[in-house]
């Protein structure tokens, strides 16, 4: 399957680094938001990570100004005729996903292939959205995307082996490690990831210690890069929140709870580095 074409629907954080590796890559890439200025935000922080490997001589300006050259702004769903892989990372809500895949269903070229970014939502669910079941698929990209090596590709319950195939060679080619996972809530990563944040939650939530506590006992002592409430605040709260409600409504078990002190913050307005204050304050 010939994928020459690549639209990514989202700019915000995720999206705007999908754009950034595949366009690193050569594809030719279509970023796409509800509005121009979210696609705008989104070049802008392209630019920016390109301008900072300039700096530091991994790339000319030249060759800067080719990725740029290689995206294109899209505030247009329809624009989806054009793609030959629409990789979805629009926010994590089912009915969104949903709508999303049955629209782009009906636009996009019949061999193009549907991915999605989902971070703990079904892909056989997405995927029945659409007629085309066969040709949607998780890819599952860590931020930040341009540093991050791992994708979890996920197969639906009726995924080809072709589109797998067709998926996990993109994947290396943007210089990336395709990792094969089964459709469960949460996948391995957030299975694995959200549960630990939660627990350092909790640990917060019961006194056990201070917040700079927790993260420097896992930072100093697991040699984890940043402690699970910074990480926390990164990836953001209200994303933290949903995937552990994800897990608790798929598996059913008490052991994936959300901590009450987070959907407080999260209520709050506290969604982390993103609205300048979570777990810490970023203003
Ligand atoms: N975009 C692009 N590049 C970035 C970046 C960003 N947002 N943030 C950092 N970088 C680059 C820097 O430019 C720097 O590059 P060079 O080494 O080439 O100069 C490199 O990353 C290291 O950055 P810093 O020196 O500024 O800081 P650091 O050493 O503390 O690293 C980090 C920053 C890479 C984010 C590191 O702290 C880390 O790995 N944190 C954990 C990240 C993580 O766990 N991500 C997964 C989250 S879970 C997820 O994404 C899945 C989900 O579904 C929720």
């Amino acid at each position: 399957m010939k994928v020459e074409k690549i639209m990514v629907i989202g700019a915000g954080q995720m999206g705007s680094g999908i754009a950034q590796v595949c366009a690193e890559a050569g594809y030719s890439v279509l970023l796409n938001d509800l509005k121009a200025e979210f696609v705008e935000r989104g070049l802008g922080v392209i630019g920016k990570n390109l301008a900072r490997q300039v700096e530091k001589g991994r790339l000319t300006t030249t060759q800067k100004e080719e990725i740029l050259g290689r995206i294109a702004a899209s505030s247009d769903i329809q624009d989806s005729r054009g793609a030959d892989l629409v990789i979805e990372a629009a926010i994590e809500n089912m009915e969104v996903k949903t709508k999303l895949f049955a629209q782009l269903d009906e636009l996009a070229p019949d061999h193009a292939i549907l991915a999605t970014n989902t971070s703990s939502l079904p892909i056989t669910e997405i995927a029945a959205a659409t007629r085309r079941p066969e040709k949607v698929i998780g890819m599952h990209f860590m931020n930040p995307v341009p540093v991050m090596k791992l994708v979890e590709i996920i197969r639906g319950l009726a995924t080809a082996d072709e589109v797998y195939q067709t998926i996990e060679s993109i994947t290396e080619r943007i210089g990336k490690v395709p990792v094969e996972v089964e459709d469960f809530p949460g996948f391995v990563s957030n299975r694995i990831l959200m549960p630990m944040i939660n627990e350092a939650i909790f640990t917060l939530y019961e006194g056990v210690a201070s917040k700079e506590a927790i993260d420097e006992v896992m930072k100093l002592g697991m040699n984890h890069p940043m402690g699970p409430l910074t990480l926390a605040d990164f990836i953001g709260l209200d994303t933290c929140l949903y995937i552990m409600e994800t897990l608790h409504e798929g598996f059913g078990d008490d052991k994936y709870r959300p901590c009450p002190l987070l959907r407080k913050y999260v209520k709050a307005g506290w969604l982390g580095r993103k609205s300048g204050r979570g777990f810490y304050s970023y203003e």
